[in-house]
């Protein structure tokens, strides 16, 4: 705990009165004090629409879709989030083609017979005062993959049962197994970066309100941007200015179709942790770009270019990314990876490192988390929680 920012003594009156009462606390307990507001449970406004809090679920895949349909596991899986005080949901990786799925059971956006379920499931999440956010997404070479929670995960899904041709900037394979990706043609990338905006315009009608781009992982948009994928020769390879091409032209494209208020995140991977990659001193300079282009907040993750990677894997490894993002590109920033204790979340944003605190597996573990976070801060904001849970939980500190 950083007892600069962290001070269980006796402080401000008010500030003690203000947790004592609405925490229903008896003399002995020993309430989390601090100076000024929690950061983590600030409003973030942007554009015309305020997160609650600080708090993101990050997208995580599912895998539990039909046909790219939304169901009531996704339904339940948002909910009990909203209900658990998130302030912003982002939906998994959403296939903006049926090929640009992972799996065959990854949600899609494809056509507009899938705008009803998601619709349903963004009603629910913002009646509980979450804001719904969706990633669009295209898997490029990572395609036609089976899930992990089948006999055989991540092995390849041949045509014949469901699976399909996977697609990149270069005729590379990532993985051991399966064909050799094709390479797309101009055409084909302008399709898709039309399929991007198209899947907007139905992210916006099915109630999201935050729509991000997946260019991370190892999926396509990222595949253009490290030269680790990308060999290309044409515009959409070689130099950084190629390389960043469709990056730019799927922002434009998508900020085009995006109403004036809808905020717009790129999820980057910052670095590809080896020499010869993408590096962050790149994405530096295309978050400057991206920011003119009217990207409101850059998501910031890394790797999964290669397998040789060595990833320094810890708590809060990527916030260095996210910190130097938001003071050199001049824009917001989200920061994600092991970001598990309030502690923790509370310190990033108080050192001005990011903007916005995105959470993956904890939030799995706890869809409560923001429940925990703030009594644990001792926020005097209202209670993150849903009101039919949080009229009785008033008379405890837990
Ligand atoms: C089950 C699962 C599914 C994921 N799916 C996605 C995804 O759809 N899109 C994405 O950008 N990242 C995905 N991720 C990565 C997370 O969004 C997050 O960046 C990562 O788990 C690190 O955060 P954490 O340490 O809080 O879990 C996934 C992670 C998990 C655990």
């Amino acid at each position: 705990m950083n007892r600069r920012l962290f001070c269980r003594s006796a402080m401000g009156a008010g500030v003690a009165l203000a947790t004592a009462s609405r925490a229903g606390l008896g003399a002995a307990a020993a309430p989390v004090r601090r100076e000024g507001a929690v950061k983590l449970f600030t409003p973030l406004e942007l554009r015309g629409v305020t997160l609650r809090n600080r708090i993101a679920m990050s997208p995580m895949c599912q895998y539990s879709s039909e046909d790219g349909f939304a169901n009531d596991w996704h339904h339940a899986h948002h909910a009990a989030r909203a209900v658990g005080g998130v302030g912003l949901l982002i939906a998994e990786a959403t296939g903006v083609e049926p090929e640009g799925r992972i799996t065959p059971n990854c949600l899609g956006i494809w056509k507009d017979e899938h705008v009803p379920a998601l619709r349903r499931v963004t009603d629910f999440v913002r009646e509980r005062g979450s804001v719904p956010g969706i990633q669009l997404a295209h898997a490029g070479v990572k395609g036609s993959r089976h899930r992990p929670f089948h006999p055989t995960p991540n092995a390849f899904v041949p045509l014949d049962e469901g699976g399909w041709m996977p697609v990149g900037p270069t005729a590379k394979r990532y993985g051991g197994d399966g064909p050799v990706p094709r390479e797309l043609t101009v055409a084909e990338i302008r399709r898709i970066t039309a399929s991007f905006a198209a899947a907007a315009e139905r992210s916006i009608a099915a109630g999201f309100q935050v729509v991000e781009l997946h260019f991370a992982h190892g999926y396509l948009g990222h595949s253009f941007l490290t030269p680790l994928m990308n060999e290309r020769a044409d515009a959409y390879g070689g130099p950084f200015e190629h390389r960043t091409r469709f990056l730019l032209e799927t922002v434009r494209a998508v900020r085009e179709v995006l109403p004036e208020e809808t905020p717009l995140f790129v999820r980057l991977s910052c670095t590809d942790w080896v020499e010869g990659g993408w590096t962050l001193d790149d994405s530096v300079e295309v978050s400057r770009r991206l920011a003119q282009e009217g990207v409101d907040l850059i998501d910031c993750s890394s790797g999964g270019a290669t397998r040789n990677a060595r990833i320094p894997v810890g708590p809060g490894y990527q916030v260095p990314l996210a910190e130097r993002i938001r003071n050199e590109a001049g824009i917001a920033t989200g920061a994600v990876g092991l970001i598990t204790e309030p502690d923790q979340a509370e310190q990033i944003l108080a050192e001005g490192r990011a903007d916005l605190i995105l959470m993956g597996r904890e939030l799995l573990r706890d869809p409560y988390w923001p429940h925990r976070a703030w009594v644990a801060l001792g926020s005097d904001t209202p209670h993150p929680i849903a009101r039919e849970y949080a009229w009785a939980l008033r008379e405890t500190r837990r």
